[in-house]
């Protein structure tokens, strides 16, 4: 067990340089199985999801090595379509070995997955989308064993643009014999990186980012790759979300300011100066911050569900009152209870939070229930009076490369304890 030792009141100044984005690498990872060439990754994030989804990997049969900023993965020896349930139900990502398996293999086994506690997440539209495709999907004994040895293309309208259904389609689909198209796909920047990545192997996809994309399936032998994953656009927005909170200024770099249009709107909206180039973000916070009249989580572009937590925190300290309504996960407000034992003043039903700024929070131990609400607590504590212990730190491991870390480097006052 790990916990953060905030010690709030001190400004952030400096420069941070942003990680790859966690969202990208999983479901490259998983297309690796695509491949019998060998694939170096630039920009793959050291997390503990990484390690996991690596784990499943190698469980498959395929090899692994990190060297100086590259990992190299060959997949070239994988021989298990039967995904290793115990990983599995640790890493909601899991689930995106589905659609490489049955491009390998016509055929892949796995459980539910797990992850992250921030409700309700179903696979079924995965699973829809995939049985679309020709695929036969049977459950038993808490497996679902799927036979993908008629896969043909289709065209396939998701009933919601889900991130995960859209990957785990297109990496589906690019075996199956035929042209697929996918209505109202997911458009994350994630997706537009898969489809780079899935393109550098050999394979035809096109659309990513808008809401139809196409894949024409190939037999084709794939090709080697050497791939960078986009900056981390969360780790990005998060650390901003800091430097706003604690007062002072600071430049990101390795940033794609593009992919996070909505979320610098909503910083500029609460009085942060935020100024773009083109790999950089630099923002200065205001005296006090205002407040942000309502926040909405939406699908890409709107505002990110991952950033509502973290603006959750920013609008218990600004002058006013906000509203934060979060669309895309129930159950995603569990750090607001954590935020009032800091002295946040809000209501919440349902989906909707209305939150009224205070001056100062106040440091106490609080416990952070997943991943992005641990950071959102670890945010607040840079602000309120005194020391806030955040227990369960590990939870945000999942996400950050030592959010401790980063915010050392740039004058913050935390530190890391493990049991
Ligand atoms: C991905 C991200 C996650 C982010 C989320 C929304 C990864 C590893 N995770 O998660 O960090 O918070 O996008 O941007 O990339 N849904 C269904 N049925 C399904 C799939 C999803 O009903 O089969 C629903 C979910 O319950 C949720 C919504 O669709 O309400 C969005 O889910 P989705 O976009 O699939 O998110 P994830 O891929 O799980």
């Amino acid at each position: 067990m790990a916990r953060f030792i905030v010690t709030g009141g001190r400004p952030l100044h400096g420069s941070l340089r942003v990680s790859g984005a966690k969202n990208a690498a999983l479901p490259i990872l998983a297309a690796c199985l695509l491949s019998d060439a060998p694939v170096a990754l630039a920009e793959c994030p050291e997390l503990k999801d990484v390690g996991n989804m690596l784990s499943i990997l190698s469980d498959l049969g395929a090899a692994y090595e990190r060297e100086g900023g590259l990992l190299h993965i060959d997949a070239s020896k994988a021989d298990s379509f039967v995904m290793p349930s115990r990983i599995s139900k640790e890493l909601r990502s899991s689930i995106f070995t589905l659609g490489p398996l049955l491009g390998r293999f016509q055929r892949a086994v796995c459980t539910y997955p797990g992850g992250c506690e921030i409700g309700h997440r179903p696979i079924d539209l995965h699973l829809k989308g995939l049985s679309m495709l020709g695929v036969e999907i049977t459950e038993e004994h808490g497996q679902i064993l799927c036979d993908g040895r008629n896969m043909h293309g289709a065209e396939i309208h998701l009933d919601y643009p889900s991130v995960g259904a859209t990957e785990n389609i297109i990496m589906g689909a690019v075996r199956a014999d035929g042209e697929t198209i996918i209505h109202n796909a997911a458009r994350e920047p994630e997706i537009v990186d898969l489809q780079r990545f899935l393109c550098s192997m050999g394979f035809f996809v096109s659309g990513a980012g808008t809401s139809d994309v196409r894949i024409t399936g190939t037999k084709a032998p794939t090709k080697s790759v050497v791939h960078s994953v986009i900056p981390d656009r969360i780790v990005a927005g998060t650390m901003l979300c800091a430097a706003a909170i604690a007062g002072g200024e600071v430049t990101l770099n390795n940033v794609r300011p593009e992919h996070m249009a909505s979320v610098l709107s909503k910083l500029r909206e609460a009085g942060a100066i935020v100024l773009c180039g083109e790999h950089s973000v630099y923002l200065r916070a205001p005296d006090r911050l205002r407040e942000v009249k309502i926040i909405e989580t939406l699908p890409y572009p709107g505002f990110p569900t991952d950033m509502q937590a973290q603006f959750f925190a920013l609008c218990t300290v600004a002058e006013g009152t906000s509203v934060v309504v979060e669309n895309v996960f129930e159950g995603r407000f569990k750090h607001a209870a954590e935020l009032a034992r800091m002295g946040a003043m809000f209501t919440q039903k349902d989906r909707t939070a209305v939150i009224r700024g205070v001056k100062r929070l106040t440091g106490t131990q609080v416990y952070a229930r997943d991943l992005r609400g641990g950071a959102a607590l670890t945010i607040a504590g840079l602000v309120a009076l005194g020391e806030t212990t955040v227990m369960n730190a590990e939870l945000i491991d999942r996400g950050y490369e030592g959010m401790e870390r980063m915010l050392t480097a740039i004058g913050a006052r935390i530190r890391r304890e493990e049991d």
